[in-house]
């Protein structure tokens, strides 16, 4: 018997994942891409691989380890990166274990194209990611603007080690700086142009009804309080003092978005829109931080 065409394992495999129940949202978000991704690290094609390679034959060693990883995504409801122990962000590759989040934010596409308007590039000189996980932000960063500095920050050690790896992977450890904060506590006599965060902002009560896939992830990347924006609120006041006059503050909240604009009530917030999908990204300027900070002092 001949072997199988990649395009019938493929569509086999997102077929059996669809019909399980699979979650998609860690890296993909349908099931043709998760079993394209699957199929690229068992074959070691690019992740981006076209339509040619879906007439190559896949030998039966391959197969077998193909069926195998699609049968433990299945069984364990495990992301994906976790059980290759890698992901992709902003296009480029990184490093994933279970001390860290599955890189999936929108912020990736901000990064690529730039945060005009509201900061022109050449204004662009010092930035910190809040709450780096794998650093696929703070590395993303300096990856796409050679002349950055950046600060990565985050509270978990177990997460910095991983940013520390994937850092000096992409040869960056001269331009990205890590640092066990937490959030900007450790950073509050530093001026940046750009705060950019990904925190947590799950609200608890909403944990219980996520796809078993958030289970394998760190509470701690996840989980912020009764509305999602324990972490939100005190970055938006230490942002008040690390920013400099025209800094910016960009920060997902993911669906915290609707208790987050109903607090600021009067404030002028911007909510960024996205070509590839993704909302509940807010963009404050310092003096709004200010005025939210001057509003939250007793
Ligand atoms: C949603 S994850 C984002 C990870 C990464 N930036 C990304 O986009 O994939 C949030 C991160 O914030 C970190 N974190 C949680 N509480 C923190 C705190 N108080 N200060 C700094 N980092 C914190 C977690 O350890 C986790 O790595």
């Amino acid at each position: 018997m001949s072997d199988p065409q990649l395009a019938v394992l493929v569509q086999d495999a997102a077929d059996r994942m669809e019909a399980a129940g699979v979650f998609f949202g860690h890296g993909t978000d349908n099931a043709l891409d998760e079993a394209c991704w699957m199929a690229s690290h068992v074959l070691a094609l690019p992740p981006d691989f076209g339509p040619e390679a879906f007439s190559l034959p896949v030998a039966e060693a391959d197969r077998v380890r193909f069926d195998a990883l699609l049968q433990q995504r299945i069984q364990t409801r495990q992301p994906l990166a976790y059980l290759i122990g890698e992901s992709w962000f902003a296009g480029l590759k990184f490093r994933v274990n279970r001390s860290v989040l599955v890189p999936r934010s929108p912020l990736a596409e901000l990064i690529v194209e730039g945060f005009e308007p509201w900061l022109p590039a050449s204004r662009l000189r010092r930035a910190v990611d809040v709450g780096t996980g794998s650093g696929c932000i703070a590395v993303a960063l300096a990856h796409y603007y050679p002349a950055l500095e950046v600060d990565a920050v985050d509270l978990s050690a177990p997460a910095l080690a991983l940013a520390n790896e994937n850092v000096r992977a992409h040869g960056l450890a001269d331009r990205v700086r890590l640092v066990q904060s937490d959030l900007l506590e450790a950073l509050s006599d530093q001026s940046y142009d750009l705060i950019l965060a990904n925190p947590p902002y799950v609200p608890e009560a909403s944990m219980k009804t996520l796809p078993p896939e958030f289970g394998w992830e760190p509470r701690c990347g996840l989980v912020a309080g009764e509305d999602g924006l324990d972490l939100v609120w005190r970055l938006v006041v230490q942002s008040a003092q690390c920013l400099a006059p025209h800094g910016i503050l960009i920060c997902e909240v993911g669906e915290a978005a609707a208790a987050l604009d109903a607090w600021l009530a009067d404030e002028a917030v911007t909510w960024l829109e996205f070509a590839h999908g993704g909302d509940g990204v807010f963009l404050l300027d310092r003096d709004a931080c200010r005025r939210v900070a001057a509003a939250r002092t007793p």
